[in-house]
C-alpha cells in the first residue's frame, strides 16, 4: 500500500468507538444481536423511515432490497453507469439486465429526463445513485416510477445525511441502502443498512439476510448470510451520534475548496443544486481535458496527495462489455466524466493546512496544466 502525506479518506475513530467495541467483546456479543437492533432503530430515526435493516455491507443491502422485489431473469433495472460496480453487479447477480442511462454533466447523477426513453415492458426497478453525497432529482424519478409501476431503490451508499428538498436520502424512494465502508461519512468497517417505510419489504429483507429463515431452522426462502455483527454495530451507534459533527467539518472543507478551486479556470467543482444538502463523501473536481486530469493526478500523487478516479464508467468495464456488448460512445456524458473527474481528499480529520497544501500544489503547476488543452 502506498503511503501518502494526505489521504483521500480516513475513518473518524476516537476512544468512544474503541471502548464500545471492547465493551461488546467483554459481553461476548459478536454476531447479530441487541447492538444491531439498537443501530437499526437509531438509523431509522435518523433517516426518518419506519424501518432500517442492517447488513454486513452496502452491497448486501442492495442485493436483498432488489431480491425482495422478486427481480429475476428477463427483468431490466435502470441505473447509472457512473457508479461503483456493486450497484450494477447485484442486478446481474439476480439474472436481470442493467440498463444504463447517461448522467447530467453538472451533478454527475443519472439524468432523469433520459430515463423515460430507457423504460421497456421488462423494466421493473430504478436504482438512482446519489453520487458523492448529492441526491438525484428524485421528483422526476418518482413520477416516472409511478407512471410505469417501478420500484425505486436509492443507492445512498455515499449519502448519509444528504437531503433533497428537505427530505433525507434513504427516505425518498421505496427503499434506500447505505454503506459503512471505511471511506464513507460514517463507518462500521464493512457494513450496510436498508431503510424503508414498507413493512413487507423490511420483513422480506430480514429473512433474505439470514439464510431465508423466518424463525430458527424454518426456511421460507433461499437467502444469504448477510448479517451485521454486533461488534461493529457498536461502532455505528457511536458514529451516528457524531454524524452532524463529521458532516459539518466536511461541508466547511468543501466550501473552502469551492472558493479556492474556482480560481483555476481549467477546474470545476461538481454543481450542487440549491435544494440539495450535499454531504461530500467524495469531493470530485472536473478538468477541461483528460490530459489535464491525468497530469493533475500524477502531480498530486508525486506530492504525496492521494486521489481517485471515481468512477471509471461501468459500461466500459471488461465484464459489462463482454456480457452486454457496450461500446465507447453509448454514454458520452459518463465517458467524459470518467475521463476528467478526480476526487481529492476530504474527511473529518483533514486539516486546513492539508487543503492549502493541495491548492498550492495545483497553483504551482497551473501554467503547465492550463496548456494541456
Ligand atoms: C455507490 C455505491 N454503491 C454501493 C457500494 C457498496 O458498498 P459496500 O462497499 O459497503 O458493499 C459503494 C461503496 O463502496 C458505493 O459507492
Amino acid at each position: 500500500m502506498n503511503s501518502f502525506r494526505v489521504y483521500l479518506a480516513e475513518p473518524f475513530i476516537e476512544e468512544e468507538e474503541i471502548n464500545a467495541v471492547v465493551q461488546a467483546l467483554k459481553e461476548k456479543r459478536l454476531s447479530q444481536g441487541k447492538y444491531v437492533e439498537m443501530f437499526e432503530k437509531d438509523f431509522a430515526e435518523y433517516v426518518g423511515t419506519k424501518y432500517a435493516v442492517a447488513f454486513n455491507s452496502g452491497t448486501a443491502a442492495l442485493h436483498c432490497g432488489l431480491a425482495a422485489k422478486d427481480i429475476k431473469p428477463g427483468d431490466e433495472v435502470i441505473t447509472t453507469p457512473f457508479t461503483f460496480a456493486a450497484t450494477a453487479n447485484i442486478i446481474v447477480l439476480l439474472g436481470a439486465k442493467p440498463v444504463f442511462v447517461d448522467i447530467d454533466p453538472e451533478t454527475l447523477n443519472i439524468d432523469p429526463y433520459a430515463i423515460e426513453g430507457a423504460v421497456t415492458s421488462n423494466t421493473k426497478a430504478i436504482i438512482p445513485v446519489h453520487y458523492a453525497g448529492q441526491c438525484v432529482e428524485m421528483n422526476e424519478i418518482i413520477n416516472i416510477a409511478k407512471d410505469h409501476d417501478l420500484f425505486i431503490l436509492e443507492d445512498a451508499a455515499e449519502a448519509h445525511g444528504s437531503s433533497y428538498k428537505g427530505k433525507m436520502a434513504g427516505s425518498l424512494g421505496d427503499a434506500g441502502t447505505f454503506s459503512f465502508y471505511p471511506n464513507k461519512n460514517i463507518v462500521t468497517g464493512e457494513g450496510g443498512m436498508l431503510t424503508t417505510n414498507d413493512k413487507e419489504l423490511a420483513r422480506k429483507t430480514r429473512i433474505l439476510r439470514n439464510h431465508g429463515q423466518d424463525g430458527r431452522y424454518h426456511h421460507v426462502d433461499i437467502g444469504w448470510n448477510y448479517k451485521m455483527m454486533d461488534l461493529v454495530a457498536t461502532i455505528g451507534l457511536v458514529q451516528l451520534k457524531r454524524i452532524n459533527t463529521i458532516l459539518k467539518l466536511k461541508l466547511a472543507q468543501a466550501e473552502y475548496y469551492n472558493k479556492h478551486i474556482s480560481k483555476f479556470d481549467f477546474i470545476y467543482p461538481q454543481t450542487v443544486r440549491s435544494y440539495n444538502v450535499h454531504t461530500y463523501m467524495l469531493y470530485p473536481i472536473l478538468t477541461t481535458t483528460q490530459a489535464q486530469r491525468d497530469a493533475l493526478k500524477s502531480i498530486l500523487e508525486t506530492a504525496g496527495v492521494e486521489t481517485r478516479i471515481a468512477f471509471p464508467t461501468l459500461h466500459l468495464q471488461p465484464i459489462f462489455q463482454r456480457l452486454y456488448g457496450f461500446r465507447y460512445g453509448q454514454f458520452p456524458v459518463a465517458e467524459n466524466a470518467s475521463e476528467t473527474v478526480l476526487c481529492i481528499p476530504i474527511h473529518a480529520s483533514l486539516k486546513r493546512e492539508d487543503q492549502d497544501y493541495i491548492i498550492d500544489v495545483i497553483q504551482e503547476n497551473q501554467e503547465m496544466l492550463r496548456k494541456l488543452e
